[in-house]
């Protein structure tokens, strides 16, 4: 089927009340209208998700993110560095209406964020207004990056899907709170170094799970017990290597190149459940820039805090 029609399809379920799995460019989403409660109540149900952690409204550009949230100077700033790409802020919110109670999970906030992939800004214009989309996975396991992964995870609950291809990214995006201070809540793709560049220091998420819900220490997680900082696999494990002396069939990446490794993350942690393994181990990766977001997957992955 040609792309206007797959829109089409896809506006037309979202008009109707039904879930759309839609491609980004960091991971694949669930997606539906940001204003219908019944529609965002079968979001949840579909990730098996806790109606208090609130979802992201993806917008087509900034001029619909101000229509739902307030942007002070540091959001303006950010959104034109940013966006279209894999940024979310954390603001006040502008319009209750148009994204539900529940989508925000009773929080006087919103999470906005306008993607970058071509078939989701695509949607987002020709639906034209705000879409939830949290990522396509049942809650806790790791983000589809493949279409055929998103199908998997929530794709009986879709009344479309649309294909997309592999995620370029492979990682969800980075989340800042502009609410005071402005914090890191979710490491991401756009580096702590790119933020604070044009907005001075970032702080640390505070622990407090109401400032940052979505925080839990288990999170991302194979069904498989995972190692980290591993030099090399022990009997019966699969093992994640990184960089050319690493052995072995799943080397995230043989240059050692931390945007290889992103987007290769979740697709490996997901081959090497379905392999016959007892266990995962994965090689040490650098912590800078982007190692910083993969680090954080890793760590929850495994069942550590951040
Ligand atoms: O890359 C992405 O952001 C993907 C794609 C599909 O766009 N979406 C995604 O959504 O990762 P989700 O729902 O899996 O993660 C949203 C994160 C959660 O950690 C949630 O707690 C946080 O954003 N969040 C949403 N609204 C918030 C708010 N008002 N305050 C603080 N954190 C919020
Ligand atoms: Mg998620």
């Amino acid at each position: 089927m040609d792309q206007a029609a797959d829109i089409a399809e896809a506006v037309a379920a979202l008009k109707g009340g039904g879930l759309v799995i839609l491609p980004t460019e960091t991971v694949y989403g669930l997606a539906a209208d940001a204003g219908d409660p019944r529609a965002v109540a079968a979001v949840y149900a579909a990730k098996g998700r806790p109606a208090f952690n609130p979802l992201i409204a993806h917008v087509a550009d900034a001029a619909m993110a101000r229509r739902i949230a307030v942007f002070d100077d540091r959001a303006e700033q950010l959104a034109a560095a940013f966006w279209p790409g894999p940024l979310t802020l954390v603001l006040p919110i502008a319009d209750e209406a148009a994204v539900c109670d529940l989508a925000r999970a009773g929080l006087d906030t919103l999470a906005v964020r306008a993607p970058a992939h071509p078939t989701a800004r695509a949607l987002l214009d020709a639906f034209g207004g705000p879409l939830v989309a949290p990522s396509a996975n049942r809650s806790g396991r790791p983000s589809p990056t493949t279409f055929a992964d998103a199908l998997e995870e929530t794709g009986g609950s879709a009344a479309a899907a649309l294909d997309g291809g592999p995620c370029r990214i492979g990682l969800e995006s980075t989340v800042v709170s502009l609410l005071d201070q402005p914090r890191l809540l979710r490491p991401g793709a756009v580096t702590r170094a790119e933020i604070e560049a044009l907005i001075g220091p970032l702080s640390e998420a505070e622990a407090d799970a109401k400032r940052s819900p979505g925080r839990l220490a288990r999170h991302y997680a194979p069904n498989l017990p995972l190692r980290l900082n591993a030099e090399e696999p022990r009997d019966g494990e699969v093992f994640l290597g990184f960089g050319p002396l690493s052995q072995g069939s799943l080397n995230l990446s043989p240059e050692g190149d931390l945007t290889e490794a992103a987007a290769n993350l979740f697709a490996y942690l997901r081959a090497a459940d379905r392999s016959d393994a007892r266990g995962i181990a994965v090689a040490p990766i650098p912590g800078e820039g982007l190692g910083e977001a993969i680090n954080d997957r890793l760590r929850r992955a495994a069942g550590f805090v951040g």
